[in-house]
């Protein structure tokens, strides 16, 4: 089978996206799939890359990026091809007939259903969710209000547009001040913490804003949570079957003010991961069926991670990842690791779900 590995891409996750594909070509099964890694540049463009998963290695000195080499890969012109070509210097020649796609792709233009609606258009296979799931669970928003309505646990919250913070800024301050300190300022399309600012009084809340609206022109105001910070993997099951919830990890912060950029994958002091969790049975048995059904609430396919805070309340459900991270040290593929897979397997199996 002919596999084209989408990376990059527009997003502030773009490194993460090529440190995550770097995670993929080192683990991909190469007796059963060819690989064709395509990179998507910051400024959009389709280039064919190496394959070469140490050339994606997160270093905080200097992020992997996708680069301009000149080529450019084109897309099938019809759903009566699935015939990449790739044009260079030298003339434009077959890469071949593909499979499937892996669009390995966080952040707006590639999890948010853009990228999901290009391959929809010319009919090729993916993996992960479609249009509508990709685009709910890039917005944090829309989210929330889904999850409300499939009766699902969530922070409150208030969202304010950048038009709102230029017009009446007062309806920010009113919000914190009746959600409570501290609260979170986040953007609402941006994944990895980017553009996150864990806000202590009202004075820190006009950068707090100014940095969320770099990312995204709708910023949420959200309650911080206490309790412990917990997070589920999801995989569609095959055709007939139901979806699974992998065991749980967890986030241990701890002389850090909240799971940032830093100590996401740079590893920055003051986290650990811990996977499996220390919880019950049946509380994991709760917070899988939690994750199933944000999953469902969603319309999710493939594959996601949930994100929980286990407060003195209960569980209350953070946020849903449609095309979570998969670097070497991501919580989804330790989530699996821990339940019995190993990489290469739950790769094997992301494709053949997408394929059944
Ligand atoms: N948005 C990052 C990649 C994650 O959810 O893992
Ligand atoms: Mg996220």
């Amino acid at each position: 089978l002919t596999v084209a590995l989408l990376f990059g891409g527009r997003s502030s996750e773009h490194s993460i996206s090529c440190a995550t594909a770097g995670g993929v070509l080192a683990a991909i099964d190469r007796d059963r799939f060819t690989v064709i890694p395509i990179g998507i540049t910051p400024d959009g463009a389709f280039v064919l890359e190496a394959d070469d998963p140490a050339r994606f290695r997160l270093n905080a000195e200097a992020l992997p990026r996708v680069a301009d080499n000149g080529t450019r890969v084109r897309w099938p012109d019809s759903t009566k091809t699935r015939e990449l070509t790739v044009t260079d210097a030298d003339g434009t020649r077959s890469l071949g007939q593909v499979d499937l796609v892996f669009p390995i792709l966080h952040g707006p233009f590639g999890e948010d259903g853009t990228v999901q609606g290009m391959l929809e258009l010319v009919g090729l296979p993916y993996v992960g969710s479609g249009v509508l799931a990709s685009a709910l669970g890039m917005d944090k928003h829309f989210t929330k209000t889904v999850f409300q309505q499939a009766s699902l646990p969530v922070a409150p919250w208030r969202t304010i547009t950048a038009e709102d913070w230029a017009e009446a800024p007062g309806m920010a301050y009113a919000a914190l001040e009746e959600l409570g300190f501290p609260a979170f300022v986040k953007p609402a399309r941006a994944g990895s913490s980017v553009g996150v600012s864990k806000v202590s009084t009202s004075e820190q809340l006009a950068d707090a804003m100014a940095v969320a609206l770099a990312e995204d022109s709708k910023v949420l105001i959200e309650a911080a949570l206490v309790g412990r910070e917990l997070e589920i993997a999801v995989l569609q099951g095959r055709p007939g079957e139901p979806s699974r919830a992998s065991v749980a990890g967890e986030v241990i912060v701890s002389g850090r003010d909240f799971y940032d950029f830093d100590a996401k994958y740079l590893d920055a002091p003051g986290i650990d991961l811990v996977c499996p969790a220390a919880l019950g049975e049946a509380e994991l048995d709760v917070m899988r069926k939690l994750a199933i059904r944000a999953f469902d609430a969603i319309d999710g396919a493939g594959l996601a991670r949930v994100d929980f805070f286990l407060t003195a309340n209960g569980w209350v459900i953070n946020e849903i990842n449609t095309m979570p991270g998969f670097t070497p040290i991501s919580m989804f593929p330790s989530c699996w690791l821990a339940s019995g897979y190993t990489y290469p397997e739950l790769i094997d199996e992301l494709i053949d779900v997408a394929l059944s």
